[in-house]
């Protein structure tokens, strides 16, 4: 399975990437605003991820992408679908990138591959979003990618201890394709 942008390149993790991963996302910019990253992952903690995300992939309960850069092949980011419900036509993507790969458009361009994955070949009516309420990047760049917000949920995470606030954002099917 591969999918191509005109940037990036996605692909399912192998397990010899587990510790590029695992640094990568350990990053603060990365680890504190992203809901799955709970403590400080560790190759064994990430081979275990990897191995779960693959076999939930094969199942359909997820998609779970790693990023790759189109020109130099190198691990950028990873991106997905943690939730999954083919019977709703639902899912709720998450994505992450490189620091040194912000604001160049890389992001947009992954993440139309990942959507258009969504709603055109898995059939999707519906994607969202869920951003935590300080990350005021994330909640720009997923407007940018035309997801309209749809209300907050109080304090519905406990991130490193502190209760924190969840924007929802939503893409609608007929918001997508035109
Ligand atoms: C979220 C992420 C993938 C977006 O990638 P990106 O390359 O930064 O996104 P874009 O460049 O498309 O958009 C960022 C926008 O936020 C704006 N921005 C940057 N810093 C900002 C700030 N502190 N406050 C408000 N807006 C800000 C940028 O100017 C840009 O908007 P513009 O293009 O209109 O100028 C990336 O920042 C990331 O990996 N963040 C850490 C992990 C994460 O947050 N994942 C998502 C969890 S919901």
């Amino acid at each position: 399975m591969m999918l191509k942008g005109k940037k990036t390149i996605l692909r399912y993790p192998k397990l010899s990437e587990a510790k590029i991963l695992a640094k990568e996302v350990n990053k603060i910019e990365i680890s504190s605003n992203i809901a799955v990253h709970r403590k400080k992952n560790t190759v064994k903690s990430e081979k275990k991820w990897i191995r779960t995300a693959l076999k939930q992939n094969r199942k359909k309960q997820t998609v779970s992408f790693v990023v790759l850069d189109k020109t130099t092949k190198q691990i950028i980011g990873g991106c997905g679908f943690n939730t999954l419900r083919l019977k709703d036509k639902y899912a709720i993507a998450g994505w992450w990138l490189k620091k040194e790969y912000w604001g160049q458009g890389y992001f947009q361009d992954f993440a139309t591959v990942l959507l258009d994955y969504g709603f055109k070949k898995l059939k999707l009516n519906k994607i969202d979003g869920h951003v935590f309420d300080y990350n005021l990047r994330s909640r720009k760049s997923i407007i940018k990618l035309g997801f309209k917000p749809e209300g907050v949920v109080r304090q519905n995470f406990i991130k490193n201890g502190v209760p924190v606030n969840e924007y929802l954002f939503g893409l609608l099917r007929k918001e997508w394709i035109r």
